[in-house]
């Protein structure tokens, strides 16, 4: 299938996300910063629409050397988006589960042009 067009990349929020419909298969493209991402809105727990959900900062334990933790705190660098039906999380960067490895998205290419944002599914 050839390259799709999904829009321009200024139309995007940072973080953001588009979910479309490519021809009956709906795809979830995510902006970060000056990054494009983009995955089947399929979710490998039980097939719910996992790039729907909300768009949150990782939180993660900020544990000192010493090993005292100083709890929970929302990471800087890595944004999930996080399944509306069970809340499993995804790293919209990688597609990855953080702790189920076996758990991810399904990436499907992306690329800005000319500041057109492209997308290319392959045929079922
Ligand atoms: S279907 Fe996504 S967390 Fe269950």
């Amino acid at each position: 299938m050839p390259d799709v067009s999904v829009g321009k990349a200024s139309d995007f929020a940072d973080p953001g996300r588009k979910v479309v419909d490519i021809s009956g298969t709906e795809i979830g493209v995510f902006r970060l910063g000056d990054d494009f991402f983009a995955y089947h809105n399929i979710c490998p727990h039980l097939d719910g629409p996992a790039c729907q959900g909300k768009i949150l900062p990782c939180a993660t334990e900020d544990v000192q050397p010493d090993g005292t933790s100083m709890g929970r705190v929302f990471s800087k660098t890595q944004m999930n988006i996080i399944c509306p039906w069970h809340g499993y999380e995804f790293d919209i960067r990688t597609g990855k589960h953080p702790t189920d490895g076996r758990a991810r998205l399904r990436p499907v290419n992306v690329s800005v042009r000319d500041g057109e944002v492209y997308v290319n599914v392959p045929a079922r």
